[in-house]
């Protein structure tokens, strides 16, 4: 068998209609988009939005989200088609599958892992940031030492060296265990935190309007320079390149629109209700973005975010430039802790679907995709990846992985945008209930648009796309070359396709 095969769409959908173990359908487009939103706001709102305004374009941060927006809206418009022609769990791996061959698959669903299980673990990293946050300014209490909430390779001023982040280990494990129990409950809890976030982003929009002083946003486009920061990290400050420096720096507040997709085969009705759930919560997060930075940057200067609050900056400038406020800035930390299970449970749910999914193909052992009697969860793939999020979440440092998790969704957008291009040209009369507009010109673009950012990113970040890749081969051809279930069939080309089942 080639490394070249590709799965049929008709095998595909078959697969996925095999009624004892499909997973439970119950989800809505409703519930779709509150899990988007759920994915997408969180860190990088919080956290990413004052950095890239003191260390690449002011005020224009927003002129960044939109850029960064445009780039993940192609990618979206080319997920809503994929997801919605080929329902089924594992996202970007199913469509690479079906459309550009096994390896090509193989290397997206191990890719996807920097986006989902790397992703969970920076998210809960910031978690434990927060937490002691909120046990200090909220509570008045002492915060968890040093030791107990750092990885062993942080040292504090003081000299206290880390020894495992006990915090972020918590919460990955309290949501890997909710997740076991069924996707419905966890729709359940992922709404009310969504409803919390979205609630308390426009209550610093509409509270915060009135505090915009006119002077922070003049000029709204900084004259272009060079700012160091403490770590002495040159970066281009204003102007064009300061806008595209903003657009890769918040990028990472977009990220989770698309783990949608991969909760396809617990949909109701997905062929309408993936498109409407990726690209609704991305409308909505674009435009809570640009408001929200437009305030925050019009309460403090830039000079403010270079020197106060660092990952808690938006909480600094409530209490600095909003008299009266101090409730509001609690309210947020309380916000962000729940903003960052959210994103979180998200992730474990796109990351254990994108293993149930390989799996299935016989990638990856049978575990993977063993479902639980009563909860109809992949329960065993939970436990795994809350082994391997642990790990990373307890013992590495935030900002290692943080970069990871961009440079893997970025390539996982590109490979999207490349389906749909191959798939219009291989599988012309498959059902599509939606199109995306201007193909192959839209999903060119957006291959430029995401390698543009990619570009933007450091290149030690290169390498270990590169490094991380490496592994994947080993395995591949270690392992699941020799288990691929399309491998072992003796299929060379692509069966012609009869009728898809009605799902
Ligand atoms: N978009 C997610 C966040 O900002 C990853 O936390």
């Amino acid at each position: 068998m080639g490394l070249f095969t590709k799965k049929s769409i008709t095998q595909l959908l078959a697969d996925a209609s095999e009624s004892e173990k499909t997973l439970k359908r119950t989800l809505t487009a409703g519930s779709l988009v509150a899990l988007g939103i759920g994915a997408i706001i969180g860190a990088g709102l919080f956290v990413r939005t004052a950095s890239a305004a003191a260390q690449n374009a002011g005020p224009s941060v927003t002129i960044g989200f939109i850029v960064a927006a445009i780039g993940c809206a192609l990618a979206g418009l080319c997920y809503a088609e994929l997801s919605s022609s080929i329902p089924i769990s594992g996202s970007a791996y199913t469509y690479t599958y079906a459309t550009m061959g096994e390896l090509l698959a193989w290397i997206i669903g191990w890719d996807l892992v920097l986006e989902y299980a790397v992703g969970a673990a920076t998210v809960g990293i910031a978690w434990s940031e927060y937490l002691n946050n909120l046990l200090v300014n909220v509570f008045n209490a002492s915060p968890i030492p040093y030791e107990w909430c750092h990885s062993p390779f942080e040292t504090s001023a003081g000299s206290v060296q880390g020894i495992m982040n006990l915090p972020a280990l918590f919460i990955v494990t309290l949501l890997s265990l909710l997740l076991i129990k069924g996707t419905q409950e966890s729709a359940f809890v992922n709404g009310i935190i969504v409803i919390t976030k979205v609630a308390i982003v426009i209550l610093i929009i509409i509270f915060g309007w009135s505090f915009i002083n006119p002077a922070n946003h003049t000029p709204y486009i900084p004259e272009p320079s060079i700012f160091t920061d403490s770590e002495g990290i040159h970066h281009n400050f204003g102007g064009i390149m300061g806008i595209l420096g903003a657009a890769g720096t918040v990028f990472f507040a977009f990220i989770g629109f698309d783990a949608v997709s991969t909760a396809a085969q617990e949909t109701k009705n997905p062929k309408t209700a993936m498109p409407i759930g990726i690209l609704g919560s991305l409308a909505i997060c674009t435009v809570l973005y640009i408001l929200f930075a437009h305030v925050l940057t019009g309460l403090a200067p830039v000079d403010f975010f270079r020197t106060n609050g660092k990952e808690a900056s938006v909480v600094a400038a409530i209490h600095s430039f909003m008299p009266g406020y101090a409730w509001l800035g609690k309210l947020v930390t309380v916000a962000i802790l729940a903003g960052f299970s959210s994103v979180i449970l998200v992730m474990l749910l796109g990351q254990s679907r994108v293993f149930y999914s390989m799996s299935k193909d016989g990638l990856l052992p049978k575990i993977f995709s063993d479902l639980h009697p009563k909860f109809k969860t992949p329960y065993k793939a939970n436990l795994i990846i809350l082994v391997l999020v642990a790990l990373f979440a307890a013992f590495v440092p935030g900002d290692i992985v943080g970069d990871m998790t961009s440079i893997g969704t970025l390539f996982a957008f590109i490979l999207v945008c490349a389906a749909v291009i191959v798939l219009r040209k291989t599988e012309p009369n498959l059902p599509r209930e939606f199109r995306a507009p201007w193909v192959p010109f839209l999903p060119i673009l957006g291959i430029i648009v995401c390698s543009a950012m990619i570009f933007g990113l450091h290149w030690t970040n290169w390498l270990r796309l590169i490094g991380w890749l490496a592994i994947g081969f080993v395995i591949y051809f270690g392992y699941s070359r020799k288990h691929s279930k399309l491998g072992n069939q003796g299929i060379t080309v692509d069966p012609v396709d009869p009728p898809a089942p009605k799902l």
